[in-house]
């Protein structure tokens, strides 16, 4: 086989710098041409023989007056070297259409060559030859007259077609400075060629010396090879070479952007590398080093899960390579320091022990029965079904009835950690679900911030005054939480802070708030709502003697022996010193108490025992600050009792109405909402409209002559709904028909303007206050009678209650019978 092998590259590129292969050597034959300039001016101006042999070449094409060094392995065309070495020398070099093939054929092989002298000849050891042979004419190739031992064609010669012009000029300038320029991007052109082809004036050796030296396709050499018009030829090398430049060119640009990547990584490794020794030298490295390997420690130990833990080590890597000084710095290091700290992975193991909760449960609270059994069924499905998310507890009840302290209890009784976050007054989403760390000083939100604190995943964790969540642009806190409290969601939840999510799953939640209304229907139904209510004076008295007292006595520093209080004492200070449905302000009052005595323990005026008798407590803790409501009331008429229901529990509240000389105008006072002013419009209506039975007496136009003024006073606080309607209608009915109303007797219910009286809510509240206030009767409408059978017996069996359905039964029960003459004498002033 010919070829062109990639390893003859320096033979070639010295035969065209003009110097010559070493040969010699042992077992290695070289046989030169005696003379090969001979040879070759004996060749000129002859007519080349007839036919002669071909030689196929594989992969390459040689040029008229190039000097081509050869391989030669294929047998067959050994033979033929070795032939034509002893005749003529001369042969002709033919490009293959198939360099796959071994010995291609006639058919194989392109019809133009060309014919040339073989200058030397080297035998190596292996049987292989290296042929160097000087190209002298293109040839074109005829009929083949022989196939063996090798392949042997007529041939005939092509010469140049040459028509000089300035054009011809103009293309060989512009070759050879393509040229130039493309030999400076290539590395396997040689230097030396630059100067060749300078040197080269004839366009045609010029476009031969360019195409052999070129690594082109076969096909584009060969293309060259048969073009005999220089001209076109010069065109089309022209054309090649001009490709050839912008690779080069493009090859170049990519090389130097390559290069100034790899300048400005290895400019910023410098600077770094620096900057570290400046930092030794100031002490500074060391400090950060040490910080950095410190996290790195705790993050290891944290042992975060898989995505926190990627999370992890990508910040902490960051700020590896983040001067101290930056402004990230500081926030990649808070963060971190977050996520180390979070309990991703700790946990403390639950106590299932249902009689322990109850012994916990009954410890540090007073009754609530109802309460505690809900809590330790809660557990007990726990114990045995210890995966299933469970139901989010909401407490709802008045202030100070235990809704917190139940919680910790809980905690106790589970041994679980106990966290407490307040949502009241929250509007802003961020407050719970943290700041996105672009923010300066961004934080996590409340509740991973309290999983911190906690130090475990699964504590007790009461979210209270669910119910005063607000909302503005800020965001809505409560969706937030709705993903907090959703079993279905929260094993993902994501706070913007970590900007990861975090299993709440094991949490147990419990909501807290004073009313359900305010709460968002979507978060009431996640959760299983347990009401507590206010205590009768009774239980506070149990509560206060079994569980205030003695926890204040010893946080006061006190023993038990140093203070004795008598039941008439606490019953005092409830009554006069507190006014609520819990025992907060109760618990507060005793505390006062056993401050004084505690002091002068310490200053040791007591001796013995302290005894706190009524009178020593009213000396103690000063003026009195309730008054019981019966003393307030009145025997005149315009005065009726109402029952309402605030924050603090149920209220007993005063609804009085005055008449003057006017024009029949209503004014209305007391701090009252918009529902309560129409309430006692329509009781006004209902009144005007039934005058003449109420006040047969009165005359016709009393009502345009005369204005009314309706004011419920207390306390200053806003007092709202509609169900202060039927007090309102009974005052102003007592007012015109002058009979005073029953002053045991207390009423709450809404009104319409037919006098029909509609169900209200919070009647055990209200019937709690009624008997707080020394009511014996509670009139209500008819369809709360469902209500009260749901207060325990002993919370209600103080008072009577009168079922109504019209304003009509009301005043039969609430108004004193008339008394002729009162009434005569009262209209008479009016
Ligand atoms: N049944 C009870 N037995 C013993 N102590 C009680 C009972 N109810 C309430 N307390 C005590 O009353 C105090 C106030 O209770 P707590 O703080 O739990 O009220 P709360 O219902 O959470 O009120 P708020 O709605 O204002 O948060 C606590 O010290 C608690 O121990
Ligand atoms: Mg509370």
């Amino acid at each position: 086989m010919e070829r062109d092998p990639a390893g003859d590259e320096e033979l070639r590129r010295a035969e065209i710098g003009g110097g010559d292969p070493d040969g010699g050597g042992p077992g290695i034959e070289v046989v030169e041409t005696p003379d090969l300039e001979e040879a070759l001016r004996d060749r000129e101006g002859k007519p080349l023989p007839q036919a002669l042999p071909i030689l196929p070449l594989r992969s390459t094409v040689t040029y008229p007056d190039t000097l081509t060094p050869l391989a030669v392995g294929n047998p067959r065309s050994v033979k033929l070297v070795d032939d034509v070495l002893s005749g003529e020398r001369t042969l002709v070099m033919v490009a293959s259409r198939e360099p796959e093939l071994e010995e291609p054929g006639p058919d194989q092989l392109y019809d133009v060559g060309v014919a040339g002298v073989v200058a030397r000849m080297i035998k190596v050891p292996d049987g292989t030859m290296r042929v160097l042979v000087q190209g002298t004419q293109r040839v074109r190739i005829g009929e083949y007259i022989a196939e063996q031992p090798y392949l042997v064609a007529r041939i005939s010669e092509l010469p140049d077609v040459v028509e000089p012009s300035s054009e011809l000029d103009t293309l060989t300038r512009n070759v050879q400075n393509t040229f130039s320029q493309i030999i400076e991007g290539i590395p396997y052109l040689p230097e030396e060629l630059q100067l060749a082809v300078a040197n080269v004036d004839d366009p045609s050796a010029l476009c031969h010396l360019i195409a052999g030296a070129m690594r082109i396709s076969t096909e584009e050499k060969q293309e060259l090879l048969e073009e005999v018009d220089v001209g076109k030829r010069l065109r089309r090398l022209s054309e090649i070479l001009a490709r050839e430049l912008e690779v080069v060119q493009l090859g170049a640009q990519i090389q130097s952007q390559v290069q100034s990547e790899m300048e400005k990584g290895q400019r910023e490794y410098f600077l770094r590398e620096q900057l570290k020794a400046i930092q030794q030298e100031l002490g500074e490295g060391d400090e950060r080093q040490a910080e950095i390997n410190e996290l790195r420690e705790r993050i290891e130990q944290a042992a975060l899960p898989e995505h926190a833990r990627k999370a992890a080590d990508r910040e902490l890597s960051r700020l590896e390579r983040l001067p101290p000084a930056a402004a990230e710095y500081g926030v990649i290091r808070t963060y971190l320091e977050w996520m180390v700290e979070l309990p991703w992975s700790v946990e403390t193991e639950d106590k299932l022990d249902i009689e322990h909760a109850r012994e916990v449960l009954d410890a540090d609270h007073y009754d609530l029965e109802k309460v505690k059994e809900r809590i330790l069924e809660y557990l007990a499905v726990r114990k045995l079904k210890p995966d299933s998310p469970g139901p989010i507890l909401c407490f709802v009840g008045p202030p100070g009835v235990g809704k917190t302290s139940l919680g910790r209890s809980i905690a106790r009784a589970l041994d679980r950690k106990f966290q407490r976050i307040s949502v009241g007054g929250v509007r802003d989403e961020a407050e719970i679900r943290g700041h996105r760390r672009t923010y300066i000083g961004a934080m996590p939100g409340t509740v991973i911030r309290a999983l911190r604190d906690a130090g475990s995943r699964n504590p007790v964790f009461m979210i209270d005054e669910i119910d005063k969540m607000g909302a503005d642009f800020r965001g809505d806190p409560a969706s937030a939480m709705l993903e907090v409290l959703d079993p279905a969601q929260n094993d993902s939840f994501r706070d913007h802070f970590l900007d990861l999510e975090f299993d709440l799953s094991d949490v147990l939640f419990i909501a807290t708030a004073n009313f359900l209304d305010p709460i968002p229907p979507p978060l009431q139904d996640r959760m299983e709502v347990i009401q507590l209510s206010g205590y009768t004076v009774d239980e506070k008295l149990h509560i206060a003697k079994n569980y205030l007292l003695p926890r204040q006595i010893e946080e006061n520093g006190l023993r038990p022996s140093q203070i004795e209080f008598t039941d008439e004492a606490l019953i005092a200070i409830g009554d006069e010193y507190t006014r609520e449905a819990g025992v907060r302000n109760f618990e507060r009052q005793i505390g006062t108490v056993c401050r004084k005595i505690a002091r002068e323990a310490a200053e040791g005026k007591l001796d013995g025992t302290a005894k706190i008798t009524p009178e020593r407590a009213r000396e103690l803790l000063g003026p009195r600050k309730f008054f019981a409501e019966q003393a307030r009331r009145t025997k005149d008429p315009g005065v009726a009792t109402g029952l309402a229901w605030t924050p603090v529990g149920g209220e007993v509240l005063f609804v009085e109405c005055s008449a003057m000389a006017g024009s029949g105008k209503l004014t209305i006072t007391g701090q009252l909402g918009d529902v309560m002013k129409e309430s006692a419009e329509a009781a006004l209506s209902w009144v005007r409209g039934h005058q003449s039975e109420l006040a047969p007496e009165l005359p016709e136009d009393w009502f345009s002559k005369h204005d009314i003024h309706i004011h419920v006073p207390s306390g200053a606080v806003p007092k709202d709904g509609p169900s202060a309607g039927v007090a309102m209608a009974t005052a102003l009915a007592s007012l015109v028909s002058g009979r005073p109303v029953a002053n045991d007797v207390a009423m709450t219910g809404e009104i319409t303007l037919t006098g029909q009286v509609l169900p209200i809510g919070g009647v055990k509240e209200k019937s709690l206050a009624a008997q707080r206030a020394g009511i014996k009767r509670v009139i209500l409408p008819e369809r709360n009678k469902g209500d009260v059978e749901e207060i325990p017996q002993h919370e209600r069996e103080e008072l009577e209650y009168l079922y109504v359905n019209e304003l009509g039964e009301v005043l039969e029960h609430a108004l004193h019978p008339a008394d002729q003459e009162t009434t005569a004498r009262q209209v008479g002033q009016r």
